[in-house]
């Protein structure tokens, strides 16, 4: 079985649904307490073992390949007025040389077309996609990582899900699991499934567990993808794709351990600050009495 080595961030997307924020700013560049939220899932999948760095970007989106870049100046005078707690950070949020690719999706086609602008840098092996608009915290061990490490037993190709409450449902990718009731079968964090689908409406959705932003796909997927017909909102949707590739390859669910935070909508954004804020391990205690104190000013 070939390894996860490189993963595939879309980052092409406006951000709509928090403008103005996002006007002249990528909205993975949006700060989530103390570093950009694109930094924690990028620190995700490298605790995953990813190698390799594939950001989707698309015009006004410099930012990003600016920030994962050495930052001369910066660390020169950072250095000379040894100031290295700071400086060691800057240099940690870089990535190594030739880890990190970048290509722009030109058109806003949807997610599934952003996954195949990577399709020639990916190759014919093994990938993550994480969506970028969501921090994922994983207990102990990154949802990426316990992803993989599913992988490592089972192969194939894994979605990521938690379950959502139902007036939600009709925002996300749904999955179809093949046991009602006990979604796992087990109990385990493995769920099978009979499919899948974007953005259902309410009453039709076939479970609540959503689609959390986080997969590993075998390159097969591409084919699929560079035939795909527009989805749900007119676009060429990943999920669609998937449903598709479930039907010639093993497809599981992974209930994953952790919490998910959307930081594409302003009240969830507001959410992943705080909760980022106060997971903070120098500052979380400090955080949680300024939070607690501006509850209480009415
Ligand atoms: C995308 C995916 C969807 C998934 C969601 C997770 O939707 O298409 O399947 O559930 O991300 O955040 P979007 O948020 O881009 O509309």
């Amino acid at each position: 079985m070939k390894p996860v080595r490189k993963a595939v961030l879309p980052v092409a997307g406006f951000g709509t649904r928090v403008l103005p924020a996002t006007k002249a700013v990528p909205k993975e560049m949006l700060t989530v307490f103390d570093r950009p939220a694109l930094q924690y899932v990028v620190d995700e999948a490298r605790e995953a073992g990813i190698e390799h760095f594939v950001f989707v970007t698309g015009r006004g989106k410099q930012a990003i390949e600016d920030y994962f870049d050495k930052a001369y100046e910066l660390e020169a005078t950072l250095e000379a007025k040894k100031k290295d707690a700071i400086l060691a950070e800057v240099r940690a949020a870089s990535l190594p040389p030739g880890a990190s690719s970048f290509t722009r999706q030109q058109a806003a086609l949807g997610l599934g077309h952003a996954v195949l602008c990577a399709r020639d840098i990916i190759g014919d092996e093994p990938f993550a996609v994480l969506l970028p608009d969501v921090i994922v915290k994983g207990n102990g061990r990154s949802c990426l990582g316990q992803m993989i490490d599913a992988y490592n037993e089972v192969g194939g190709n894994i979605v990521a899900v938690d379950e959502v409450p139902q007036e939600r449902v009709n925002q996300y990718g749904v999955i179809d699991p093949v046991t009602a009731g006990d979604p796992t079968g087990s109990g385990g964090p493995l769920v099978k499934m009979k499919g899948m689908v974007e953005k259902p409406p309410v009453a039709q959705a076939p479970s609540r567990l959503k689609i959390t932003g986080r997969y590993i796909l075998q390159p097969e997927v591409f084919d699929l993808l560079a035939t795909q017909t527009p989805g749900a909102g007119g676009e060429i949707q990943l999920t669609d794709a998937m449903q598709r590739l479930m039907g010639t390859q093993d497809f599981h669910a992974f209930k994953y351990d952790g919490k998910d935070y959307d930081c594409g909508d302003k009240l969830l954004y507001l959410e992943a600050f705080a909760a980022m804020a106060l997971a903070n391990p120098e500052l979380g205690a400090k955080a949680r009495a300024v939070l607690e104190d501006v509850l209480k000013r009415k």
